[in-house]
């Protein structure tokens, strides 16, 4: 008799062994990976549904993107940002057209473009609003998620993200997410900058009340403050359009991007302003060496392209009304309640069934891969290429989970 051998726990016990445990992944091991499906070490396939956060939105290995990166290694890499190469103009001038602004300052990790918006949003507050030195306030949402940095924590409010990593960085004000009057209030002749993610994905995909991100446009013209729309997660056709922003009509003043923007393949964030705000910037006052290199400009502005053709977005509308529709049918069959936008779903188990935690265990054992938030809350978030048979498969396993 022949005994089969699985490299899956081996593999779980070394990660586990030689690692850092800032992370508690699922027991699944990915070895390869196409579309909207991955396959692990032991043969397994599995539906993707958290697309890397949203950094897989084309999927992964998109052809297109593979091709972009390909021809790229062969060509050159890294020059940092000392010398100019031939693919940084293509990609910033793509993606200010994309935000319709004036130009853009790529960086590579989605903590470090919100580490730009801060300081730009706090230079423009010295040298264009007249502010004190040393006075910049940041409004920002509690329950936020931003990134990992020592000053991005200084203002969140998870007490994982940020208990013992004082002392925090001074300089924001926290108001409840969807509160209008409590931004109002919180507004001081000091405010530079009003910064939120448009719908909190780390939060359980939270969408604001109706108003509320109109409300803050309004109230940012009004006061001279700037509107710094974080949609690192939320943008790039995740939820229908290109920026979920854009489902209220409203433009901010500076778009914090990131995730899908390197498409699965590369670390690339950027921040896209125009000019009377990113201007501020002068040599020598912020970079990086990574960022905006040949490799990542080349698959950025691949990503652009495709953004440009709208597919994604219309795929995501049209598919994300199937994935609400069959998570609604869902309420009071497990689910408590259901929030999102296109195909991107925060998804509430009822707490007497089970954890977030364990639903996503179960899920994985029925082939689909989805991660937890905050207790009973898990997110749905395939790549946009998903099928309509592979979403209904999903929803079919979900409600299986679901009866225990
Ligand atoms: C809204 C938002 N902002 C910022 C970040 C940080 O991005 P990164 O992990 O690339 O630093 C994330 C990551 O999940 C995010 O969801």
């Amino acid at each position: 008799m022949t005994t089969v051998e699985f490299r899956t726990p081996e593999a779980l016990a070394d990660a586990e062994r030689w690692t850092a445990h800032n992370y508690h992944p699922l027991p699944v091991v990915v070895a390869e990976a196409e579309g909207a499906w991955v396959t692990d070490v032991d043969g397994v396939r599995y539906l993707d549904f958290l697309a890397g956060y949203s950094a897989l939105n084309f999927g992964h290995r998109h052809p297109g993107l593979i091709a972009a990166a390909h021809a790229q290694l062969d060509r050159v890499t890294l020059t940092s940002r000392a010398f100019v190469h031939d693919q940084f103009a293509t990609f910033c001038r793509g993606l200010a057209e994309l935000c319709g602004k004036d130009m853009v300052l790529p960086m590579n990790t989605g903590a470090e473009a919100v580490e730009t918006a801060i300081k730009v949003a706090r230079k423009w507050g010295y040298r264009v609003k007249g502010v004190a030195d040393e006075q910049a306030e940041i409004i920002v949402a509690a329950d936020n998620f931003h990134g990992r940095t020592t000053t991005i924590v200084s203002f969140s409010t998870d007490p994982d993200a940020r208990a013992d990593f004082g002392p925090y960085t001074p300089g924001f004000v926290v108001v409840p997410f969807g509160d209008l009057e409590a931004v109002r209030a919180a507004i001081t002749p000091n405010t530079v900058a009003v910064l939120m993610e448009p719908i909190q994905g780390e939060a359980g995909v939270l969408v604001p009340p109706a108003g509320f991100l109109a409300g803050i446009r309004e109230l940012c013209t009004d006061h001279n403050v700037l509107m710094i729309a974080d949609e690192i997660q939320s943008g790039l056709g995740r939820t229908g359009k290109t920026f979920a922003i854009e489902h209220e009509g409203v433009v901010p003043d500076m778009y914090v991007l990131g995730k899908a923007l390197g498409g699965g393949i590369v670390p690339v964030s950027a921040v896209a302003a125009d000019r009377a705000v990113l201007g501020v910037l002068k040599p020598g006052e912020h970079g990086s060496t990574f960022g905006g290199n040949p490799l990542a400009c080349a698959v950025g502005a691949e990503v652009v392209k495709l953004l440009e053709t709208g597919e994604f977005q219309e795929r995501s509308a049209r598919l994300g009304a199937r994935l609400h529709a069959g998570l609604e049918a869902l309420i009071g069959q497990g689910v408590v309640a259901v929030r999102g936008r296109g195909l991107w779903a925060g998804v509430d188990i009822d707490p007497v069934l089970m954890t977030g935690r364990q639903a996503c265990e179960r899920l994985a054992q029925r082939g689909v891969l989805a991660k937890d938030t905050h207790g009973s809350t898990i997110r749905l978030a395939p790549p946009l290429v998903v099928t309509e048979e592979d979403l209904d498969h999903a929803l079919a396993q979900l409600a299986e989970v679901l009866k225990g």
